[in-house]
């Protein structure tokens, strides 16, 4: 396992941002819209992925290709989509999205962590995954926003526009387009799921839905939102990732001492305090060494100079008045069979992307994208309230190795909610095991995955796929072990 961290500091002084990405252990082992139904129907066929390099023989159908989501500018959105490997017609719809900002939910989430095909670590053809969320759910993968993947802008100026907002109303616009492809998705039970930053992302595409729905003729059936170690609120994740950086004997008592004393994560200038910015990289320094995603797995050294940078990356930029960032999941070894696959033109062609002659360049962070985001919502704990009132499942899980979006974060964002508690602190199983803990309270389950990172599906993918099937069930995950 292992990923990096490269320090770089840019002229001023204000902004710190961690980069991350996916572990290594995966490897190892309207309206407007309805009118022209009929005429786009006939396209979903022509994205079917029907030969894909070294794809394990499957029942199921896959689909890949472009949605256009502005007509004007030219912006349209890769998307990757699985039909469940059985009875898919009754199975509920899922769009899972990977973080970032800049991160490709095709890079990680369908060839890591959740999809049918795991990327083989010889760059060169796919295995199947055993444990794919197809089992359960369709699913649909997109990468988001432009410049994410193989999405894109004919407009330049487009990529100076991005951000939350941005991406989700494209997204938002994507789900309707969609559709028009695949109608007989149209009124499916549907649900949002994903990790890292998509923690801001998927609740804020939940509000977009949720606010459209008051217009019939817009209506998706959304139904939930499940997430994973996601960004939540940037207060309680940085006090979280310090707290949870001492509890876990990453750094001194001194360094946590000042930081307590000297930084207000709740202030809009929190970096200008130097004793603060200076105990805050002191604990990046201390990761640096490790696996920030992972803290109990071993990194990956690199041992050839063929691919860039084999160090941890971390950003350290200073503007007024952003809160530092740290990109979600990052593992340069496992990225680059990724990238390699996803640079080759058969490949391409299989997936609709390209015409066979012009290679599309596919990075699986976009690194520009990560460092010029600007419209970071400070906090969606306001979106969960409004989503719990409105009756939507919220799930939120948390890997409790994760040393980028720890426990702790998430339980002290949660915490803010006062939400009553309707089913106490206890053990989940998953068959002989204890797998993590977990609490429901009205309108919101957490739970936690023992001994997982970051990306927990990565770490517990039989665990993540049966507490996937509870979510979907809405119903608690097993409380005794499960003796055959
Ligand atoms: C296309 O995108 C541009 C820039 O984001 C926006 O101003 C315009 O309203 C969009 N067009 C449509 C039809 O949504
Ligand atoms: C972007 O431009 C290319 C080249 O002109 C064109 O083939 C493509 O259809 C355009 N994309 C969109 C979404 O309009
Ligand atoms: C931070 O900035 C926002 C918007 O500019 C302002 O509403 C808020 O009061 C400020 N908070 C503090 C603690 O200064
Ligand atoms: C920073 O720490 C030094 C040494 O402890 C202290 O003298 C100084 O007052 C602190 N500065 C701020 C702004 O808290
Ligand atoms: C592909 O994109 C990356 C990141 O934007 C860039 O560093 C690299 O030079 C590009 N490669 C090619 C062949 O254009």
């Amino acid at each position: 396992m292992d990923f990096i961290f490269k320090v770089i500091v840019f002229h001023t002084l204000a902004l710190i941002v961690l980069i991350s990405v996916e572990p290594v252990v995966c490897h190892r082992h309207g309206n407007k819209w309805v009118g022209r139904k009929r005429s786009i129907t006939s396209e979903k066929n022509g994205d079917l992925v029907a030969d894909l390099a070294g794809q394990p023989d499957v029942s199921f159908k896959h689909y890949a290709g472009y949605v256009t989501v502005n007509e004007t500018n030219g912006r349209a959105l890769f998307y990757w989509f699985y039909e469940a490997t059985a009875l898919a017609d009754e199975k509920p719809l899922v769009l899972w999205l990977n973080g970032g900002p800049g991160c490709s939910s095709v890079g990680y989430g369908a060839t890591q962590e959740i999809g049918p095909f795991i990327v083989d670590t010889n760059g060169n053809g796919l295995k199947y995954n055993p444990y794919s969320w197809n089992t359960k759910a369709n699913m649909l993968f997109l990468e988001s926003p432009i410049g994410v993947g193989f999405s894109y802008s004919n407009t330049t100026s487009d990529y100076n526009d991005l951000g939350d907002d941005f991406t989700a109303n494209d997204a938002y616009i994507f789900l309707h387009k969609w559709f028009l492809k695949f109608p007989s998705y149209r009124t499916r039970t549907f649900f949002i799921a994903g990790e890292s930053y998509a923690g801001k992302y998927a609740p804020e595409l939940a509000e977009l839905i949720h606010d459209k729905n008051v217009d019939p003729s817009l209506h998706i059936n959304l139904q939930g939102v499940l997430l994973g170690n996601p960004e939540t609120s940037d207060a309680e994740d940085w006090r979280g990732l310090v707290d949870y950086a001492w509890s876990h004997a990453v750094i001194s008592d001194e360094t946590h001492r000042i930081i307590r004393e000297s930084c207000d994560f709740n202030g809009n200038d929190t970096w200008s305090n130097n004793n603060c910015s200076e105990a805050v990289e002191e604990v990046l320094k201390q990761y640096k060494e490790i696996d920030i995603y992972s803290l109990y797995t071993s990194t990956c050294i690199g041992n050839s100079a063929e691919s860039e940078d084999r160090s941890m990356q971390v950003m350290m930029k200073r503007t007024s008045n952003m809160m530092p960032r740290i990109m979600g999941g990052y593992d340069p070894c496992l990225d680059d069979y990724a990238k390699k696959f996803y640079n080759r033109l058969d490949v391409q062609k299989a997936l609709h992307v390209s015409d066979g002659h012009h290679l599309k360049n596919w990075t699986i962070c976009n690194m520009k994208i990560f460092n010029e985001w600007s419209d970071s919502k400070k906090s969606v704990l306001p979106i969960y309230k409004k989503l719990i009132a409105a009756g939507l499942r919220m799930w939120v899980y948390s890997g409790d190795t994760d040393g980028r979006v720890p426990v702790l974060s998430t339980r002290y964002s949660l915490s803010t909610l006062g939400l009553p508690i309707t089913k106490a602190w206890r053990p989940w199983y998953h068959q002989k095991e204890v797998s993590g803990w977990f609490q429901e309270y009205v309108g919101l389950m957490f739970a936690t995955f023992r001994g997982a990172g970051h990306s927990v599906p990565c770490f517990k993918p039989s665990n993540s796929l049966a507490f996937f099937a509870a979510f979907l069930l809405g119903e608690s995950p097993p409380t005794a072990r499960q003796i055959t």
